[in-house]
């Protein structure tokens, strides 16, 4: 079979993704390049928004939008042609976007960075689509019948679903944005040892118990510590605040397999 060079790009080639007769490479010199697969010829060079290297790339089947993912948290959205993206998403969590992935009907993208969440847009509006995507996250799933047992420790796991996003339950557990929650009764606010908080949790007074836990999302986080790096969240039902306690002391206990 006859070999042939197709793409020189002369930096590493991070990413590379193929629809029909397209190919989008996304390389360490910021571009994105597009390819005619057939005559080898490159098509287009899209330059000018990346400012670090690009690791990863995605095109839709229909081969008429390109995601491109890099350095930083940058993820942007070209329709095939244009030299300027339509949509520019900055995802801070990630850090940087390593793995990108249309649906098969091109209507949503994914995609995958170093905090191990997975992250769901619409490619028409670049709107989130977070609460459904959060079945990729690697945390446990929760049947949302859970909501309406009889048991308060398994309401409390349905309202953790939220904060399982950015909190594991074991010690060490998967890095996320906030800190591990293991054994988090009994410790002073913001002493987690490795976990780098703002300096609204450094030197409160506070020490978490079932009052402290269930006050923090009364009054929200924002109130509670001005300036915590906490998004803003609230539980105004006092039940779902108790269930969510419930769950945590009973999900947060320290084993001796920890
Ligand atoms: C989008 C991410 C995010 C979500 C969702 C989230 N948290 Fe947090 N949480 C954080 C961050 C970040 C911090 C550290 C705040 C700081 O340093 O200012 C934090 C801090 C905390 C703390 C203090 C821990 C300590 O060591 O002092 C508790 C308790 C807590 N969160 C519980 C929860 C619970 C329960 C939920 C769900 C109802 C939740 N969080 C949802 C990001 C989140």
């Amino acid at each position: 079979m006859e070999s042939y060079r197709l793409a020189k790009v002369g930096f590493p080639i991070n990413g590379l993704a193929l629809s029909g007769q397209v190919l989008v490479t996304g390389s360490s010199d910021q571009t994105v390049r597009v390819w005619d697969v057939d005559s080898g010829t490159l098509r287009q060079e899209l330059g000018n928004q990346h400012d670090s290297a690009v690791l990863a790339v995605a095109i839709s089947k229909d081969g008429k939008v390109i995601a491109s993912g890099g350095v930083g948290g940058s993820l942007y959205l070209w329709d095939i042609g244009s030299q300027a993206p339509r949509i520019s998403l900055q995802v801070e969590h990630y850090r940087a976007v390593w793995s990108l992935a249309f649906t098969p009907d091109g209507s949503r993208i994914y995609a995958g960075g170093i905090d191990s969440v997975v992250r769901g847009w619409l490619t028409e509006s670049g709107e989130s689509v977070i609460g459904q995507s959060t079945r990729f996250q690697p945390v446990e799933r929760v049947s949302s019948s859970m909501a309406f047992s009889d048991d308060p420790v398994e309401r409390g796991s349905y309202q953790f679903r939220k904060c399982a996003i950015c909190h594991a339950l074991k010690p060490g557990g998967p890095d996320r944005s906030g800190p591990s929650l293991s054994g988090v009764f009994g410790r002073p606010a913001g002493t987690l040892p490795g976990y780098t908080y703002s300096e609204a949790l450094k030197n409160t007074p506070i020490i978490w118990d079932e009052e402290t836990i269930a006050r923090l999302f009364d009054i929200g986080p924002n109130k509670m510590f001005p300036g915590t790096k906490m998004p803003e969240q609230r539980l105004t039902n006092p039940r779902d605040r108790q269930d969510l306690v419930e769950f945590l002391k009973h999900a947060t206990q320290k084993t001796d397999a920890d």
